[in-house]
Order: structure tokens, then C-alpha cells, then sequence
């Protein structure tokens, strides 16, 4: 008797199928299987945010979230973001203000920024970096990453 789960879900736009541990979490999948290594394993335990992608439009800890979970989702990472053009902006931005160094948590800290952006279009410097502080960033000590998100959120309320 197999022990594997049949999964199906959308990743990035395309229609992906597979057999899996039940047990797999799904950056494990997705960075494993599907080759797509923008989602990073810092501490596994839910803390850093370096995992993290969306599922159905949420921002969730790839680290915690079993791939059986997703089955049947929408599931978007820094890859399908950034293909889309969504992020151009924001990217640029970090780009700009020297917000990313090594980049590990870059792909976690553009999603979570993405999300204040949509949830809050008027969020305060405060409020930017209370959205931010489940995200560890090991080298910037985070005023740039601010920046960035500030000036961002600034240039589309002017838009
Ligand atoms: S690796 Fe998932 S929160 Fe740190
Ligand atoms: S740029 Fe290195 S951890 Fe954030």
C-alpha cells in the first residue's frame, strides 16, 4: 500500500500534479520538486518568513504548510510574482534603496510588502515596519527595506 498522497494545484499560472509524503511541507515541494528556489528554509519553525509564498492570495510559512494542504490551490511564488510584473515597482524600489544584501529573505520580505501595499495603500512608516517584523533580514537592519516599502507606497498614492 503506497503511503503517497496525489496532489494537484497551480503553481505560477501552470497545472501541477504529483505524488507526495504526506508529511512534505511545501517549500520542500516546491523548492524540491519544482525546482523553484526563490521561497528559502531559514529556521523551519514559522519565526524568519524566509519560506514564504501564497496560497489562494494569502501570504503563508512554506515552512508550515504541508504541500497535502495546498491541494487543489492557487499557489504563487516570488518566480510567478515577479514574472507577472507585479512586484516591478517594489522590486525596483528595493533595488534602489540598497534594501536586499545576501537576498535570503528578499523573495519573503517582497511578498509580505506586496500584501501591506494591497491591505494598507496608506500605511505609516510604523505601520510598515509592525507588517514587517515577521520577516528576519540578517544584513540591511531593515531602515532601507523600510525605504523602499515607504517610497512605494508613496509613488502609487500619487499615481
Ligand atoms: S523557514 Fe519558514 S518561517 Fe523560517
Ligand atoms: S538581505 Fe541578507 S538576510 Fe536580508
Amino acid at each position: 500500500m503506497s503511503l503517497k498522497k496525489k496532489i494537484s494545484m497551480t503553481v505560477n499560472g501552470e497545472a501541477v500534479s504529483a505524488e507526495i509524503d504526506p508529511r512534505r511541507h511545501l517549500v520542500d515541494f516546491l523548492r524540491e520538486d519544482l525546482f523553484l528556489k526563490g521561497p528559502h528554509l531559514g529556521c523551519e519553525q514559522g519565526a524568519c518568513g524566509a519560506c514564504t509564498v501564497k496560497v489562494n492570495g494569502q501570504i503563508i510559512r512554506g515552512c508550515l504548510f504541508l504541500a497535502v494542504q495546498a491541494d487543489g490551490s492557487i499557489v504563487e511564488t516570488i518566480e510567478g510574482a515577479t514574472k507577472s510584473g507585479a512586484l516591478e515597482d517594489l522590486q525596483n524600489a528595493f533595488m534602489r534603496h540598497n534594501a536586499m544584501q545576501c537576498g535570503f529573505c528578499s523573495s519573503g520580505m517582497l511578498l509580505a510588502a506586496a500584501e501591506l501595499i494591497e491591505k494598507q495603500p496608506h500605511a505609516t512608516r510604523a505601520q510598515v515596519r509592525e507588517w514587517i517584523s515577521g520577516n528576519y533580514c540578517r544584513c540591511t537592519g531593515y531602515h532601507s527595506i523600510v525605504n523602499a516599502i515607504v517610497d512605494v507606497l508613496s509613488a502609487r498614492a500619487n499615481a
